[in-house]
């Protein structure tokens, strides 16, 4: 006789069905456990044990063996804990195989039979659905998690003895009912209206917004670029349902969900500090889990005081931010993170913060003023759609109590922006691009095409910036994005214009 459970394990940000095969062997009472588990499975030993005995079951005193099938998957963390203890419990004759047909089981469990929480439930719920699993049981507090995934009865699971009163159906879970109550966003951003002056920084913004584009704001300190920054997320355009679970499965895998938010509705706006270390930004580890760079995939990695963060920690991005994924290799192959984050990053103008203020000098000599800026290199300053200066604001806008445009106002030209690259990429080849700054060469070329005088001023720019080829394209990109917010087909020589002088300037002479 052998009992078998269904379990999950999470590579990368996919879920991969494994077998859990309980049997006995002959030799000494004890509980082993093979197929490449690491160091907290193997602890499990002790936790099912004493939580089996605690639910007031029978524990039998024979030579277990728990294999882990594929043996080649790696199997990490605590989440097999309940798919062995059922394996026990079946193997002992107190439940019938059939208890468990159809079924996916995850969850830690505590010594004292609490099932606790564990992270990944997401992605494990659409493997369970896509694998043709009826029904999914969960730590409670992640079944709002699982029941995202439609089509999966999922069962909250609060002890390890609710679990066997349920399967011998003594007493019944109910299956989890998801709730429709409105989701809390991650903060509140400041609004537009409450910031004086700054109209061609917010129009940039509305435009990176508009597009996806990534921006970078350089001026003195106080000048109000974090400020700026911050209340970004409140132009941003809404998900669609795709994108929240996207960005919902990472944050399950990195065990980041904020309690009580089963799904991100809200675009996330990370802003780690610089001295974040290369795994926390990029991803990595031990159990690789997602970075910042992924934890902000489809909204916005705020990077403040830019140079800050290192040469080295600046240059990795570089091949995310061209290929919207990250790639981690390690020791069993390599595993990929999406990472389609649109890029805010501030930086004063030099070590002392005031070269080319309008009323402090700077002190700086100049041949540090240009290592501080060299310190982010041309790739990267390439990749980047749109540059802007933010002067100080002078003391009457500051102090006046005229208010701007509100972020709603804003927000409706963003949407209707959104909306048209939503129409522009529902079909064909173009299917997986969501906004303008996700064109690829292709798209780019199908979509961003110009008439003779854009052509005529392209050229010209061309040379008198040298634009790189990169950065030809990005500036059609941006040029689409300008001509959606005016709700033009046709990108025209305004547009272009518009997008050319977001183009880097040389800030010293
Ligand atoms: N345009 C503005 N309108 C209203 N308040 C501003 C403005 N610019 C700066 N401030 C005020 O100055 C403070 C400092 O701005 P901050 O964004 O931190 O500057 P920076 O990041 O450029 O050093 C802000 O918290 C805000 O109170
Ligand atoms: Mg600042």
């Amino acid at each position: 006789m052998l009992a078998r459970v269904y379990s999950c394990a999470v590579i990368g940000l996919e879920g991969v069905i494994v077998e859990v095969e309980v049997d006995f062997s002959n030799g000494l009472p004890a509980v082993i456990i093979v197929g490449l588990p690491d160091a907290a499975v193997q602890e499990s030993r002790e936790r099912v044990q004493t939580a089996v005995k605690n639910a007031g079951l029978h524990f039998p005193r024979h030579r277990i063996v728990v294999n882990l099938a594929p043996a080649a998957v790696r199997k990490e963390g605590p989440a097999y804990d309940l798919p062995i203890a059922l394996g026990v419990i079946i193997l002992s004759g107190s439940l019938p195989q059939e208890a468990v047909e159809n079924t996916l089981v995850v969850g830690e469990l505590s010594l004292d039979g609490v099932v606790r929480h564990t992270r990944g439930v997401l992605p494990m719920a659409a493997t369970a659905r896509a694998k043709g699993f009826r029904r999914m049981f969960v730590p409670e507090v992640d079944a709002p998690e699982a029941a995202l995934i439609p089509g999966l009865e999922v069962y909250p699971v609060k002890t390890l003895a609710d679990l066997y009163d349920h399967l011998s159906g003594c007493r019944l879970i109910e299956p989890f009912q998801p709730s429709s109550d409105p989701i809390e966003p991650f903060f509140v951003p400041t609004d537009f209206s409450e910031i004086k002056g700054q109209e061609h920084v917010k129009r940039a913004l509305e435009v990176a917004a508009a597009g996806g584009h990534n921006v970078l704001m350089v001026g003195s300190p106080g000048a109000g670029k974090t400020l700026l920054a911050r209340a970004l997320p409140g132009i941003l355009p809404e998900m669609s349902i795709e994108e929240s679970l996207d960005v919902t499965r990472i944050y399950s895998v990195a065990d980041q969900l904020p309690p009580g938010t089963p799904l991100i509705r809200h675009r996330p706006f990370r802003a780690p500090h610089h001295t974040i270390s290369h795994a926390g930004l990029v991803g990595g580890g031990n159990i690789p889990k997602p970075g910042e760079i992924s934890l902000a995939h489809r909204g916005v990695l705020f990077l403040d005081e830019f140079p800050e963060f290192g040469t080295r920690v600046l240059e990795v991005m570089r091949q995310p931010m061209e290929d919207k994924v990250v790639t981690i290799s390690r020791a069993k192959g390599s595993l990929t993170f999406s990472a389609n984050f649109q890029l805010v990053a501030a930086m004063n103008p030099c070590p002392c913060g005031f070269y080319g203020d309008s009323q402090k000098p700077c002190t700086c000599a100049h041949a540090l003023v240009t290592k501080y800026q060299k310190r982010i290199s041309g790739p990267l300053l390439d990749r980047i759609d749109i540059h802007i200066e933010v002067p100080r604001v002078d003391y009457e806008k500051l102090s006046g109590d005229r208010l701007g445009e509100s972020s709603e106002a804003i927000r409706a030209r963003v949407q209707a922006a959104r909306d048209i690259q939503n129409k522009r990429f529902s079909n064909g080849e173009a299917k997986d691009v969501v906004c303008n700054a996700d064109m690829r060469v292709g798209e780019v070329r199908q979509f961003c095409k110009l008439q003779d005088e854009g052509q005529s001023l392209m050229r010209a720019a061309m040379t008198q910036l040298s634009l790189s080829a990169r950065a030809y394209h990005r500036v059609l990109k941006l040029a689409r994005t300008i001509a959606d917010l005016a709700g033009c087909e046709e990108i025209q020589s305004v547009h272009l214009a518009e997008a050319l002088q977001y183009r880097p300037k040389l800030m010293i002479g």
